[in-house]
């Protein structure tokens, strides 16, 4: 339905981001080469029916492209999209210059769309997703040495997610509807849809991180654990397991307390809870949406937010 646009998608930002300098230019056009999913800009171009603003779309994965750069170098990734990543070919300070021009360049298409509310909302996205990212450098509220397991516990995750991954999605998603002139219940509708759908979508990436290789990923698996990570699996069998706790309070350093924590996982039930939280903020986003007209764009929606429980990278 969108193939017409999403054909331009991936020319137009790699236009967005000419720049005279030859290596800058390399190396913030490399994450526009692979395979992205562009769940982003799909969502922003089906909320907006009236494909008024494609350029949304590609501020959208402007900036989830520069996290990405950023947050290959603060987890030393070493691969993207079935790639090198940037960091491991470029090194670190080109791949960070190149994150900060990115979202130098989204800051001048944002700009240039003359609308402050669709500003004021992507601008908070990227303060959004550095407080996400600094939230979850602990894995708890408190960051004790030895913390127990309380319902904060999830609290805290479920926040932390919506800061580094919802909060584009719901925000852009909110941006689309407004820019294509709806009324207050749809861009609220817009705005729950992506907010639901983002949280679904971490869980499920959280989730594949214990399950899938790194073959089919594109990208490290079992990263989490071995970057201190306590997600919603852990989590989960952490409450039924106190033995976790301490494992969790020291970020998994020990020698053998990666493979006994996700040893832990996997006799626990915390994937199957992950899974099942999912599927019910999946239905949410579906539910979210329930008064838009039925369309094409709205059985698109619908089909995406099923699709974030069954994909495989
Ligand atoms: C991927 O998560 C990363 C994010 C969703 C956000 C990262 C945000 C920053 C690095 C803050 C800086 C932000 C900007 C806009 C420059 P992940 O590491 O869990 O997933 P992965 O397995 O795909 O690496
Ligand atoms: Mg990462
Ligand atoms: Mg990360």
């Amino acid at each position: 339905m969108v193939a017409k646009e999403m054909k331009f998608l991936t020319g137009n930002i790699r236009q967005l981001l000419g720049s005279g300098h030859p290596s800058l230019d390399t190396v913030a056009k490399y994450y526009t080469q692979g395979e992205g999913k562009h769940v982003r800009p799909l969502i922003v171009l089906l909320i907006d029916i009236l494909p008024s603003q494609r350029r949304l779309a590609e501020i959208t994965e402007l900036i989830h492209t520069a996290s990405l750069l950023h947050d290959d170098v603060i987890d030393h990734s070493v691969s993207r999209r079935g790639n090198p990543s940037a960091n491991l070919e470029f090194g670190n300070k080109m791949a960070v210059l190149a994150g900060d021009f990115l979202l130098g360049r989204a800051s001048v298409a944002l700009a240039r769309l003359r609308d402050p509310e669709v500003t004021e909302l992507l601008a908070t996205v990227i303060a959004n997703l550095v407080e996400g990212e600094f939230m979850q450098l602990k894995n708890t509220a408190r960051d004790e040495k030895n913390p127990v397991w309380t319902k904060e516990t999830i609290t805290y995750y479920l926040q932390k997610t919506y800061l580094k991954s919802a909060s584009l999605i719901s925000k852009s998603a909110r941006a689309a509807a407004l820019l294509g002139g709806s009324d207050t219940a749809t861009v609220d509708a817009a705005y729950l849809y992506g907010k639901n759908l983002g949280l679904a979508f971490q869980l499920v990436d959280d989730m594949l991180d214990y399950t899938v290789t790194a073959e089919e990923l594109g990208k490290p698996a079992g990263a989490d654990l071995e970057l201190g990570l306590a997600t919603a699996p852990l989590l989960f069998a952490w409450e039924n397991n106190k033995e976790l706790g301490a494992l969790v309070g020291r970020k998994f350093e020990k020698e053998g307390d990666v493979a006994r924590a996700r040893e832990l996982v996997l006799q626990s039930n915390g994937l199957e809870q992950t899974r099942a939280l999912a599927e019910e903020y999946v239905n949410q986003a579906i539910a979210s949406i329930e008064m838009f007209p039925e369309s094409e764009a709205k059985a698109g929606l619908i089909e995406m937010a099923h699709k974030t429980l069954k994909r495989r990278n």
